[in-house]
């Protein structure tokens, strides 16, 4: 595995996951796309790792075998720079302390106290706070700045101002595999976009939750004069860090207010719900607003999280099923609880069979979610004419309150 030079004395050293494990954090899918866990080395007269991998797929032996293009082994490093405990980052920590006893681990008080937790360290170890600083020599400095919640408690990022590359581990990160290239000057247009969607679900399923850290860490590095955005996971931002900054600045708007565009998320048992909802997305055509379309359950929840938590305004249409929301919805409503899909405009429609009941349920979930929903829309069985009608006139105002916005 080769090494990939920041600068000099900077390198990068990245594994490639696409296949084991299926699903990151155990829940989101990767098979495919991938994602990549990277790591770097500073070299100035001590020698400095910042963040490890995870043992999957043998990763951690890639970035081993990496390091041995520089004509290095893990013994030679003096620090071990943690940013982040999640196992992502840390999974070969263990192996990492009993191949190099000597190695001083720098990360957060909080993260010191993961460390003993997961990992049963305490012992060379060293805990940082904002703005501390650890020389390396040879002219780099390392600085840590705290940013908590992007994406754990205890997250730092590492700055090397000798260089100008921030450290930034999962901020500025994506899903998406590197294939043999790091930089953003290697890579095409198209395979710029597949990574801006991973990137986006990426930040959906992993950090949504946390935008307003996200902001406070954005303004908190602002002052920092950066050439290079150097995360733990996707491409290393060499070219045009500033490209990277304003999507995540832009993610993080989307908790307050989405793009002028409509996110339906929908399911059907015999085609009754189908049939009003293809009236609703007459109505949305009409008005030229653009939509995406998801079913549930075919599709995966991560896929809908991130263009729901892009879009301003929501269809969702679900049968009740057994006088409550259909099953594999009422998940997906709960994952935007959790996620903080907040402040959409959101349009509900659904058949039933004898009475309804999703609508009550329904109800209670989305209390937290600060929504402005429009007036739902029920029916018996199949819809009438009528009912096709109003559908249509929702679907209307749905895309009228989005545009408007
Ligand atoms: Fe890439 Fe939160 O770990």
């Amino acid at each position: 595995m080769k090494i990939f030079p920041v600068s000099q004395s900077v390198f990068c050293a990245y594994a490639d996951i696409d296949s084991l494990p299926e699903l990151f954090e155990g829940i989101w899918p990767i098979k495919g796309s991938g994602v990549s866990l990277n790591s770097f080395v500073v070299k100035g007269e001590k020698i400095a790792l910042i963040d490890l991998t995870s043992d999957w797929t043998n990763a951690s032996r890639q970035v081993v075998s990496a390091l041995g293009s520089l004509e290095l082994s893990l013994k030679d490093i003096d620090f071990l720079i943690l940013n982040h405990l999640e196992p992502d980052h840390t999974g070969f920590l263990r192996e990492f302390r009993c191949e190099n006893p000597r190695c001083e681990i720098v990360s957060t008080v909080k993260g010191v106290n993961l460390m003993k937790s997961f990992y049963n360290i305490s012992e060379g170890v060293r805990a940082v706070k904002d703005g501390d600083a650890l020389d390396l020599g040879g002219g780099h400095i390392l600085s840590f700045f705290e940013t908590p919640n992007v994406h754990w408690p205890e997250t730092m990022v590492t700055w090397d101002a000798a260089s100008g590359v921030l450290f930034s581990c999962d901020a500025f990160g994506s899903f998406g595999k590197l294939s043999g290239r790091v930089f953003d000057d290697e890579f095409t247009k198209d395979e710029h976009a597949a990574f801006e969607k991973e990137s986006l679900r990426y930040y959906a399923t992993i950090v949504s939750s946390f935008s307003l850290f996200v902001e406070k860490a954005i303004e908190k590095l602002k002052p920092l004069d950066i050439k290079c955005i150097a995360p733990s996971h996707g491409i290393v931002w060499r070219k045009n860090p500033r490209v990277v900054i304003d999507r995540y600045a832009k993610y993080a708007s989307y908790a307050k207010v989405g793009e002028k565009e409509i996110t339906i998320v929908w399911s059907s048992m015999y085609g009754n719900t189908k049939a009003g909802l293809d009236a609703a997305i007459r109505g949305i055509e009409q008005e030229g607003v653009p939509y995406s379309i998801h079913r549930v359950p075919d599709e995966d929840v991560s896929y809908i999280l991130a263009d729901a938590y892009k879009s301003a305004g929501l269809l969702i249409a679900m049968p009740t099923y057994e006088y409550a929301m259909f099953p594999p919805m009422a998940y997906v409503i709960d994952l935007f609880r959790r996620k903080h899909i907040f402040n959409k405009t959101v349009l509900r429609i659904g058949s039933f069979g004898w009475v309804g009941g999703a609508k009550k349920e329904y109800e209670t979930a989305i209390t937290p979610l600060k929504w402005n929903s429009l007036e739902s829309h029920e029916w018996a069985g199949f819809p009438t004419e009528t009912d096709l009608s109003i559908l249509e006139e929702r679907g209307r105002q749905l895309a009228r309150r989005v545009l408007s916005f």
